[in-house]
């Protein structure tokens, strides 16, 4: 990546080169969190929490149901601003010029927890979406009109829906329409991939191909990843650093060896209780 902020293989050849000399962290710090509070209201999903990320981690963020995993990552991208705290994302902070914010945006790929798909547009339309925000206007047209299918059905391919590419979005399934919004991530080539529970809406074989498919390309393209997930199982096989996010803070932040199945109910201890099987 050069300063523009654009895609150079040089760029990359080296980050790579440094990411896989250390095995996990590398490089500088691509994503820093300090001292973040983020409130709605009465309820602070976000709390006075401390994190930093290095150039091509690959990290699952675990926890509860409303444990702040959706808020955490939308203050990364810059959704949303914390009310108090810091967020830098490879030295830029949101906020302060709408074009820099810009830039950064077309930086970092997200896949929602809800998909944010065009229901009525084709898959090869939603996933050339993805690549539209770093476009001159005119161009996005343009691309909008003539998407890359000849780029994008190798991505489709990898994830076993090459054959729906030309399909309306809200005529294929939930977990077609979860890979498809994996693929516009992709598709975007992100520095910084932020998935929110990208295996939510699949059965276990096709997770594990997503997760697979997202670990390798992070790996080529030395980018980070980091992912949100309810299946801790997958997430200790498949990641090197786990955190566990609780009401809105840290629990724990380490390698999957170092996680005890007292740390995981301390996690969860609180959807034990209501759900009455603790
Ligand atoms: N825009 C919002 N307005 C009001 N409350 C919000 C908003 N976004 C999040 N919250 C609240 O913040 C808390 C944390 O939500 P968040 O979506 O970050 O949790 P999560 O860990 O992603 O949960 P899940 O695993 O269910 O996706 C919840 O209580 C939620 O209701
Ligand atoms: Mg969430």
């Amino acid at each position: 990546m050069n300063r523009s902020g654009r895609f150079s293989f040089a760029g990359l050849a080296h980050e790579r080169a440094s990411v896989m000399a250390s095995g996990q962290k590398a490089g500088p710090i691509k994503i820093r969190l300090q001292a973040v509070t983020r409130s709605f209201g009465a309820v602070i999903p976000v709390r006075n929490l401390t994190l930093d990320v290095d150039t091509g981690e690959r990290i699952a963020l675990i926890g509860p149901s409303g444990a702040g995993k959706t808020t955490l990552l939308r203050l990364i991208n810059g959704a949303l601003e914390p009310d108090s705290g810091t967020v830098d994302v490879d030295g830029h902070r949101w906020g302060g010029s709408r074009s820099r914010d810009r830039d950064m945006r077309s930086r970092i790929g997200v896949v929602y927890q809800h998909f944010n798909l065009v229901p009525s547009l084709s898959v090869v339309r939603n996933v050339q979406a993805g690549k539209l925000g770093q476009l001159p206007a005119l161009l996005a047209v343009w691309k909008f009109l003539m998407p890359e299918t000849r780029e994008i059905a190798p991505i489709l391919r990898k994830f076993g829906i090459e054959e729906k590419i030309h399909e309306r979005t809200e005529r294929i399934s939930g977990g077609e329409q979860q890979r498809a919004a994996i693929a516009r991530a992709m598709f975007q080539d992100p520095d910084i991939m932020l998935a929110d529970e990208p295996i939510a809406s699949v059965d276990p074989g096709l997770s594990q191909l997503i997760i697979d498919t997202l670990n390798a390309w992070s790996v080529e393209k030395g980018s980070t990843l980091i992912v949100s997930l309810h299946q801790v199982e997958f997430a200790r096989n498949n990641f090197g650093r786990l955190i566990g996010l609780r009401d809105g803070k840290i629990r724990f932040d380490t390698a999957p060896s170092n996680v005890t199945a007292a740390m995981l109910e301390d996690l969860y201890e609180k959807e034990r209780l209501v759900d009455g099987t603790g």
